[in-house]
């Protein structure tokens, strides 16, 4: 790790600029402002000039001292945890990873999983908490239509449909586990806290479905194991029951993976005997050019063919089938 000197400190200026003017703006005033302030903040960017260039990230950051201060930060709160408690501020960015886990996208993954028949074993690579592979312990509301959990008192997931006629109806799931190259648990009040902290401010219909999920999780456990999902995945897929059709599905994974990953990770999803469904930002697997949306969607394919626009979050999905 190199201090780097001032330099490197204006580089990270821009790049939380960069942050609020791109991601903050019109999502989250509060990180805005605050993206805003740690660039022109000596004490903070000097405390993130002492961290490996990935772990300087505005979302790493505002989500550690958040956990340490338990409080939404302001820059003075910041400037207080990265200068009197940077020990502790440095050891929690190094630990931990944004590992944002939010299952509204369950609401337009659901429509993919419909085209499926049959018993399905629903595989997840890049899990996290594992909260996606609980999709049919959810309830969903889709405007027009309702698509209800079994489960008594199932959170319900809100989703508006923007174009098209999607398939809404609860998969046939018969099993469900996960892989991550750092699973979080649920029942864990540690990770708990680190997953609630990733959630923006300004957004409190994320944070209640979050907690809401995190409940059932804790009610109905989920296997999410560790490791490489190029690696992991073979040993997973084995434990398939045979008359199952296993299908495999990631949202907002591949973008971490390496160039060269990626295409063995899709080359494979195409050699395998197995459905995928990938939810994905536009170019990171599938090439679209999606028409304009207040946020940059996502696309959902089937076995590699675009279905859907999604919203990244879930609040909407867009079918043109
Ligand atoms: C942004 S989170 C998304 C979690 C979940 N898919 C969702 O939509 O809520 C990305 C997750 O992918 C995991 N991940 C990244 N690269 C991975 C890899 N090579 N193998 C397994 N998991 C990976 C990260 O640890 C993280 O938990």
């Amino acid at each position: 790790m190199t201090m780097a000197g001032l330099d490197g400190a204006e580089s990270i200026a821009e790049y939380y600029r960069r942050f609020a003017r791109l991601e903050a703006e019109g999502r989250s005033p509060t990180y805005e402002t605050l993206a805003l302030a740690v660039a022109e903040d000596r004490d903070v960017l000097e405390f993130l000039s002492g961290l490996p260039g990935d772990k300087q990230q505005p979302n790493l950051l505002f989500a550690a001292a958040r956990h340490i201060a338990g409080e939404v930060p302001n820059i003075d709160i910041l400037r207080a945890v990265s200068t009197s408690h940077a020990d502790e501020l440095a050891t929690v960015m190094l630990e931990r990873r944004t590992q944002t886990n939010e299952p509204g996208r369950c609401a337009t993954l659901l429509p993919a999983m419909a085209m499926f028949s049959g018993p399905l074993a629903i595989i997840e690579v890049g899990a996290s908490a594992g909260l996606c592979l609980n999709m049919t312990r959810y309830s969903y509301d889709y405007g027009t239509q309702r698509v209800e959990s079994e489960i008594p008192g199932a959170p319900t997931m809100r989703c508006s449909v923007l174009g098209g006629e999607p398939k809404l109806s609860m998969p046939d799931v018969v099993s469900a586990a996960g892989i991550d190259l750092n699973p979080l648990d649920p029942a864990n009040p540690s990770d708990r806290a680190w997953l609630e902290c990733l959630v923006w401010p300004d957004q409190p219909e994320r944070a209640e479905r979050l907690s809401a999920a995190l409940d059932t999780a804790v009610r109905f456990p989920v296997p999410v194991h560790a490791g490489d999902l190029l690696v992991k995945l073979p040993d997973v897929l084995d434990q398939v029951p045979s008359g199952v059709t296993p299908v495999i599905f990631h949202s907002a994974v591949l973008g971490y993976l390496a160039a060269d990953a990626r295409k063995t990770f899709v080359r494979l999803m195409h050699d395998l005997d197995v459905m995928w469904v990938s939810n994905e930002a536009a170019g990171v697997v599938v090439d679209a050019d999606p028409p304009t949306y207040e946020t940059a969607p996502f696309v959902l394919a089937v076995n590699g063919e675009p279905v859907a626009f999604t919203h990244p979050h879930g609040a909407w999905i867009d079918w043109t089938g």
